[in-house]
């Protein structure tokens, strides 16, 4: 059974207030607050077992190398993946992204192909490829969402070409919450020839990722959205990919042999992680991947869903509430207008309320300027939301009502 009041007590922020009132936290989909053994897990490497990896061969640096390879591994095996090389720890999904669009893009791509993007993608997932395509010479295409969010296949299947070398997509719209059918979008990228990247970052905190199911090349995730700490990325791709590719950063860690006019690089992931690494935040992340595991997708989802019907059945008593993004088959991210009211203000009462939420562009300006608007306000669900945070938030919504 999932209880909710026993899982919010493993987060020991839902209980601070804000502005004097109790700190309702809607705002998950920018970053998850941390269970306690995310929390204690820092505390305890630097107080108890703390060096840099793959350097010392006294036994404090061996356990931490086997605690950070560890990571990596829990890391495979919460994505499927078929080798622990085919996972590099980043900064994030953003730096994953990036290094993937500055070395296996500018490897392979040339004039006359064609990197395919949706509308709904998160800038980490356009600007690099811009980049990249200024750079090559090679063409971004973006193909058409349905007015109401959802993706729509018969434009997909329009843009794909033998042109298009890379397909590289959301599984899960930070703005729209809309939920991608990357398996399909693989297996038809992959006859025409083309790669596939999933940015991972708002689906792989909801729903199980299975890397070997949805036959992706690449795919990226952010810790810190899967209630681990910042700074810590993973970047997956298959192992014949990572092999072939160049390295990204250079320094330490990342070398086979060098002199001083000539280097050759370790293999993957190591040829990717130059510089001490996150240490301890990618052994920490392991501790949120066991938290969330242990709770399960299949638990997380349902609760998810039932706050996404709680939530849907009150606002359709709100007047001039309007959801932006209603794709059937979405996640715990509502982007809304109400009344036109800017959402700057909007925020700024119900912060007043305590009830904290994001407004803007999502750092996706391009699609929410699709969608009609230049800002909009944001509630995301997490795992520990619960009905008497939505239940805040409305009553915090009628008091906006008093303002205008
Ligand atoms: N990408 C994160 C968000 O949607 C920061 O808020």
């Amino acid at each position: 059974m999932y209880d909710i009041n026993k899982i919010r007590n493993d987060f020991p922020i839902l209980k601070t207030t804000q502005n004097g009132k109790s700190f309702v936290y809607l705002d998950t989909a920018a970053t998850a607050q941390k269970p306690k053994c995310v929390i204690n897990k820092i505390g305890e490497i630097y107080s108890s077992c703390y060096a840099n990896v793959h350097r010392g061969d006294y036994a404090m640096a061996e356990d931490v190398t086997a605690a950070y390879e560890q990571a990596r591994d829990t890391v495979r095996e919460f994505l499927n993946a078929n080798s622990s090389h085919e996972i590099v720890f980043t900064r994030n999904a953003t730096e994953a992204i990036n290094l993937v669009a500055a070395t296996w893009g500018q490897e392979n791509l040339k004039a006359g192909d064609e990197i395919l993007l949706s509308e709904a993608e998160h800038h980490a997932n356009l600007i690099p490829w811009q980049i990249t395509a200024q750079k090559t010479g090679a063409e971004l295409k973006i193909f058409k969402i349905n007015d109401d969010g959802s993706y729509n296949a018969e434009e997909f299947e329009k843009a794909l070409s033998s042109k298009v070398k890379l397909v590289s997509v959301t599984a899960m719209s930070n703005v729209l919450g809309t939920i991608f059918p990357i398996k399909k979008m693989a297996t038809a990228a992959h006859a025409v020839g083309a790669k596939i990247l999933v940015d991972a970052c708002q689906s792989a905190v909801h729903q199980k990722t299975d890397v070997q199911d949805l036959n992706c090349d690449f795919l990226a995730f952010s810790g810190h959205k899967l209630y681990g700490p910042t700074g810590i990325g993973v970047l997956y791709a298959k192992s014949e990919i990572l092999n072939s590719m160049p390295p990204y950063q250079t320094g330490g860690d990342m070398v086979d042999k060098v002199t001083y006019l000539h280097t050759t690089y370790a293999k993957p992931p190591a040829r990717f992680e130059a510089g001490t690494p996150a240490i301890v935040e990618a052994i920490t992340l392991q501790e949120a991947i066991k938290y969330v595991s242990k709770l399960s997708f299949k638990n997380i989802m349902a609760h998810e869903k039932e706050l996404l019907a709680y939530f849907d059945e009150q606002a359709k008593q709100i007047k001039g509430l309007k959801i932006i993004g209603t794709a059937p088959n979405k996640g715990g991210v509502i982007c809304f207008d109400f009344k036109g009211i800017h959402p700057q203000d909007l925020s700024f009462i119900l912060a007043h309320e305590g009830v904290a939420i994001r407004i803007g562009h999502h750092c996706a300006e391009p699609l929410v300027e699709r969608m009609g608007y230049a800002s909009l306000a944001r509630v995301s669900f997490g795992l520990y939301t619960s009905e008497s945070d939505i239940d805040a938030f409305f009553e915090a919504l009628h008091k906006v009502e008093h303002f205008f």
